[in-house]
């Protein structure tokens, strides 16, 4: 069967860890892949997930299977979590990770809407293929300006004044993936009231919650659309803000115009997650509705986010200020203005390929640097590596 088929490219996010794992050199260094590391450069599980795992652990009855939709305590935790209250207009089915929510929307778009989704350019390289692979068309609408390395706003909303009704538009909610450049709340609503207008149907792609302001702050996209009374998905993912990752959790919720559109929307969201992977693995739900159901356990969870983000924050403007000091041509202000865990450098695809040959700095193809892979122990290592590229 394989005797004549091509090998398929590797991919460019998770295919770069796989290269940085099989380099022998001693002091390499992965800022590829978009995951979380503390001062030693490890990738802790949370103690807020190990507590809620001992309580598990301890009450435990079963593993028998779960409802296709996840667990109903699930749903309405990952509610209040995106809107800060549950929505009668709203269904939520439990996906394994982002990329399952993601995957499950592009089945409901290719059964009830245009069949064409647009992206922004750039977006987070898995979503084309996502969609691709549910049998949609893909558009891009301009999204960021490299010259003012921030948002195009012009085009951008010029852009969705022309997206037909039916169409869908994915949206990044906050830590935009690659560019970690965001809507304001005025921009967000301006869009809200837009998708309303042209009849388009947002899907907010909600994967970094409070790794740009705080929990609550970094709904407001969220918020925007729920208040519109706009039909709209989002699709969630805990992989960054639980540490989850390899537990996969992550959840589609549904908003429609009432309390009956959201039944049959869960209907044919029952219907498809049937076929696509029949019910959710249940741990990382658990896990997060144990904890979001804890006062004490919630508190704990929320200061372990708010470190991650400040750490993040901090290791911004360290990147910049190591930069500025090594005389790069480049005004590297940027770097602290960019939110979440990615640096859209502006490093270009030579300059990448350059780090990763001559100095075994992996980061992706595009120039986004994972930060959160910055630690005290690389920083002058990788500020001289990227000085050196960007003189090149
Ligand atoms: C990333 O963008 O690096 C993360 O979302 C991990 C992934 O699956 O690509």
């Amino acid at each position: 069967m394989w005797n004549n088929v091509e090998a398929a490219p590797a991919d460019p996010i998770l295919g770069l860890t796989e290269a940085f794992k099989s380099d022998s050199r001693a002091d390499k260094v992965n800022l590829g892949v978009g995951v979380y590391q503390d001062k030693e450069g490890c990738t802790p599980v949370l103690d807020a997930v190990k507590q809620a795992e001992k309580i598990l652990l301890e009450n435990e009855t079963t593993k028998s299977y779960m409802p296709i939709s996840g667990a109903t305590a699930y749903a309405a935790e990952v509610q209040k979590m995106i809107f800060g209250v549950e929505s009668n207009r709203a269904a939520t089915v439990h996906t394994p990770g982002g990329t399952g929510a993601l995957r499950l929307a592009g089945e409901l778009f290719k059964d009830f809407s245009s069949k064409t989704v647009w992206v922004s350019n750039p977006t987070w390289a898995n979503h084309k293929n996502i969609f691709a692979a549910a049998g949609l068309s893909i558009k891009e609408y301009p999204y960021y300006c490299p010259a003012t390395k921030a948002l195009d706003e012009e085009a951008f909303f010029a852009a969705l004044e022309t997206v037909p009704a039916g169409d869908c538009v994915l949206l990044h909610v906050c830590c935009h993936n690659p560019t970690g450049v965001d809507l304001s709340v005025d921009q967000w609503n301006r869009v809200a009231k837009l998708a309303v207008d042209k009849g388009w149907t947002a899907l907010l792609d909600f994967a970094y919650q409070g790794f740009s302001v705080s929990i609550e702050a970094d709904r407001a996209g969220a918020e925007a659309f729920l208040a519109s009374g706009a039909d709209f998905m989002v699709a969630s993912s805990f992989s960054k803000n639980f540490g989850l990752y390899r537990e996969r959790t992550g959840a589609l919720t549904v908003v429609g115009t009432n309390t009956d559109a959201a039944a049959v929307a869960m209907s044919h969201m029952k219907r498809n997650a049937r076929v696509l992977w029949s019910n959710p693995p249940a741990h990382g739900g658990q896990i997060v509705t144990t904890i979001l159901q804890n006062r004490e356990l919630s508190q704990l969870w929320v200061s372990e986010l708010g470190a991650m983000h400040d750490r993040i924050a901090q290791t911004r403007a360290a990147l910049a200020d190591g930069l500025a000091e090594r005389g790069v041509a480049m005004d590297c202000s940027f770097m602290t203005a960019q939110k979440g865990m990615f640096s859209f450098s502006g490093l270009t695809k030579e300059q990448v390929h350059f780090l990763k040959e001559e100095k075994a700095i992996y980061i992706v193809d595009s120039g986004r640097i994972n930060v959160a892979g910055l630690t005290s122990g690389n920083l002058d290592r990788v500020c001289n590596a990227v000085a050196e590229a960007m003189s090149r």
